[in-house]
């Protein structure tokens, strides 16, 4: 097909006049793959509508075949960047180093005169969001043994990048569309540190807050302040809604049902968590660990974040390696108790694949116009049709 392409690892040709300005900032980098904008055009059919397979809030993903044809997921970050690419390699390298099973994982990325680009590994069975939550035309069962192996992934993913990785990650945006699963239905946690490579004049993700309403601490969201607790929370409502097979929010259901949280801990304090539990397992499913799910789902999204346990420790409560202490439940934190927050729920959403009953209308990307923690706050400006941006004035709503 005569597709030009040229990369290069450490040790291999000298590089292109092209990156050699780039040399010093690859050399410390074992496992990038620098393409050539070329070679990716080339590999998706010149960035063909037919190949594209999801758009988030960084920009499109295209599924495409790279040279020996392996299947590759690339993601072309739609920031107008003002970023320098040493800065952006130097935060890729951080990514790019980190490997555990249930991380995607990131190949290689292309940086060239505007062009950001980042290429991942294909995985198969895309996201929870589509095949779980998604619009049922999933084939996948996913039956209780698959559920338990996909919670516990995810947590083993997520306590390697809080406790193992150093510096620690915070990846700030858990949440369905951000597992994706491959051909095993491993869970694999992707866009892990992106949220550090869109510079912060940027309106989508930057150091400032950013996450996604429904699975965002309160803490996080009304005054900014970021730490692993706040991942631990967006996992506990993921869990919820991975036991439950629903979304966070769903704007169909009466009122006291249109959240999960408030329902979960409505139905824990009556004792009938059963009722949360995914219809479609048609009753196959260990019923005390179902409920167990339930209660660690609540434990970790609890309002006073020190309560919440380490995800190192809910590896170990979700594989029944240790007890959980259900005097120690606490009601959760609502985003809900601070603010009527008003969100415009746009039915043409199709960012998340999003178009079903189960559709979260909260299931939007937020990035806040300010790093101060004071001015984290929450507005109704929604700004495109996935994307919603905090502006620095709460008051903008009132
Ligand atoms: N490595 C991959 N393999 C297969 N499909 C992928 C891969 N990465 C992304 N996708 C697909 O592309 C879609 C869009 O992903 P993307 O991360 O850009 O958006 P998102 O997760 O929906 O939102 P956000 O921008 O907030 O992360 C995913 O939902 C998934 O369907
Ligand atoms: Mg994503």
């Amino acid at each position: 097909m005569g597709c030009f392409s040229f990369f290069f690892r450490r040790g291999a040709n000298p590089p292109t006049t092209r990156f050699a300005e780039f040399e010093d900032e690859l050399s410390e980098v074992q496992n990038l793959k620098l393409y050539s904008y070329k070679e990716l055009k080339c590999a998706t059919d010149d960035f063909s509508p037919a190949n594209k397979i999801g758009e988030g809030g960084f920009g499109p993903v295209y599924r495409g075949k790279l040279r020996h044809g392996k299947d590759a997921a690339i993601k072309v970050l739609s920031a107008d960047s003002k970023q320098g690419a040493k800065e952006f390699l130097t935060e890729i390298k951080v990514i790019c180093d980190i490997e555990h099973e249930n991380l995607a994982k990131l190949c290689g990325c292309c940086v060239e005169g505007d062009h950001r680009i980042l290429v991942y590994d294909y995985l198969e069975n895309n996201s929870l969001a589509q095949t779980l939550l998604g619009n049922g035309h999933s084939n996948i069962r996913f039956s209780w043994r698959t559920r338990t192996r996909i919670c516990i992934g995810i947590a083993r993913g997520l306590a390697f990048l809080h406790e193992e990785v150093r510096p620690h990650i915070v990846h700030r945006d858990i949440k369905a569309s951000n597992i994706l699963l491959d051909k095993d239905l491993t869970p694999k946690i992707s866009d892990f540190g992106l949220a550090k490579l869109i510079p912060a004049n940027m309106t989508h993700v930057s150091t400032r807050v950013a996450g996604t309403i429904g699975y965002l601490a309160p803490e996080y969201a009304i005054r900014g302040q970021l730490t692993r607790r706040a991942d631990v929370y967006s996992f506990g409502v993921l869990l919820v809604e991975i036991v439950s097979g629903r979304s966070n929010t769903n704007s169909l259901l009466p009122i006291e049902e249109k959240f999960i949280l408030e329902r979960t801990w409505d139905l824990y304090e009556k004792n009938e968590l059963i009722e949360l539990i995914d219809m479609e397992l048609n009753g196959d499913f260990d019923v005390e660990e179902a409920c167990k799910y339930l209660k660690i789902g609540l434990l970790c999204t609890q309002d006073i974040p020190k309560l919440r346990p380490l995800m190192s420790t809910v590896v170990k409560m979700l594989s029944g390696e240790m007890g959980i202490d259900e005097g120690k439940i606490t009601k959760p934190g609502l985003i809900s108790d601070f603010m009527d927050l008003k969100v415009r729920s746009n039915p043409n959403n199709t960012a998340n694949g999003n178009q079903n009953p189960k559709t979260n209308i909260f299931n939007t990307t937020i990035s806040s116009g300010s790093d101060n923690a004071e001015h984290s706050l929450l507005s109704s400006n929604a700004t495109s049709q996935s994307t919603m941006t905090f502006t620095d004035r709460w008051d903008h709503t009132n």
